[in-house]
């Protein structure tokens, strides 16, 4: 269709973003504030039936994978029901969502049946007290058995997320690159990225993806490219050598995806992104609750689009963080 959500570099977004809470059980550093957090009021998160709304709309102008983030999805409460609202929608092939897992034990069958095609969940060490740094609070157990649940529903793949930091992460490489082997589940190592809400993101911060390829190929045994990276997707994958155990690198500093960038985001509080680092937002839940036509509400939709920048700017003196840490963008 001549309609689809092209920008002015001739990227296409078929990939939507969608925060369903700004609200979580733990505490990354490199996410959210350790105390204190001013979370978003009630009536300003969108309703399910809004959300729905929304996609209805954007799946006719080329919108077929969604991905739920938070903060914590599953903190929101009844998930599955918005999940088996959006499974109904004929366009959509691809439901996925990021979690931390603590909630899987007792809902990742519900997520199952509601139609959830992909879990990624997000675990950056399989150490407990490393856990405990980094998440300032208790989970690691909860953490392990969501996996688990997550395995025992059935979903496949299973994707693990683990955000690698410079002095606080080297000692987990190796165990995850032999958890890859022992589990077959994919780790992806993720370059930290100022979205942190107490500004400690620094350069020097950053664990680059060539880094980390290097030690599991000397303490384990050498990586190889697969070769089978999606074009829109942000992981190049690597195997070990002998084909057991499959490693991810999201390298979003040393390697920027950008000019495959295929994404768009939603936030709770019903505001559109067109980047991770936008410092600008269209406003769609003024516009659902003013009963605005869906000819309207895609008219906003394509005027942020249109304005997309060329990619983020984290590697130029230019570069500005926006105003709001991770968990209240949407991961
Ligand atoms: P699939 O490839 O569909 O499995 O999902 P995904 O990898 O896009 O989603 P996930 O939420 O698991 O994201 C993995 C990591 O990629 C996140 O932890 C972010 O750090 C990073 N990421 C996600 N979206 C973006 C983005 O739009 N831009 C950049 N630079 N990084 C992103
Ligand atoms: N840099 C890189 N990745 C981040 N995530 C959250 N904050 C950051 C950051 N500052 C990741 C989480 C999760 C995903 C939704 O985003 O670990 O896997
Ligand atoms: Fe797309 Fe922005 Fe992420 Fe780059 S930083 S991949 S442009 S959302």
């Amino acid at each position: 269709p001549l309609n689809l959500l092209t920008d002015t570099f001739g990227r296409q977004h078929n990939n939507l973003r969608i925060s369903v809470t700004d609200r979580c059980n733990l505490r990354c550093f490199y996410c959210m504030p350790a105390d204190n957090v001013q979370f978003m009021d009630r009536k300003h998160l969108l309703t399910f039936e809004e959300i729905e709304q929304f996609v209805r709309m954007v799946v006719k102008v080329g919108v077929n994978k969604i991905r739920i983030t938070g903060g914590e999805p599953l903190v929101r409460k009844d998930l599955h029901l918005l999940i088996a609202e959006l499974h109904k929608i004929p366009e959509l092939i691809d439901i996925g969502i990021t979690t931390n897992a603590m909630l899987l034990p007792e809902q990742a069958h519900l997520l199952k049946e509601a139609g959830l095609s992909r879990v990624n969940i997000s675990l950056d060490a399989l150490s407990p007290e490393k856990f405990k740094q980094i998440t300032r609070r208790e989970g690691y157990e909860k953490t392990l058995e969501g996996i688990q649940a997550a395995q025992d529903a059935g979903f496949d793949p299973i994707k693990i997320n683990a955000v690698s930091v410079r002095g606080v992460t080297e000692e987990e490489i190796v165990p995850f690159g032999e958890f890859a082997r022992k589990t077959g589940l994919e780790i992806r190592f993720i370059e930290f990225m100022p979205l942190d809400a107490e500004n400690a993101w620094e350069r020097e911060k950053v664990l680059f993806a060539h880094e980390i390829i290097e030690k599991l190929s000397t303490e384990i045994m050498p990586l190889e490219p697969t070769g089978n990276n999606a074009p829109t997707a942000p992981a190049t994958e690597f195997q070990f050598a002998d084909g057991i155990g499959k490693i991810g690198f999201i390298s979003s500093v040393s390697r920027p995806f950008c000019q495959n960038c295929n994404r768009f985001r939603l936030t709770a509080d019903g505001k559109m992104r067109n980047c991770l680092f936008s410092l600008e937002e269209t406003d769609i839940k003024s516009l659902l609750r003013a009963g605005a036509s869906e000819e309207e509400v895609l008219a906003a939709v394509r005027g942020s689009i249109h304005d997309k920048k060329e990619g983020h700017e984290i590697n130029t003196a230019r570069f500005i963080q926006p105003d709001r840490p991770m968990h209240s963008i949407g991961g």
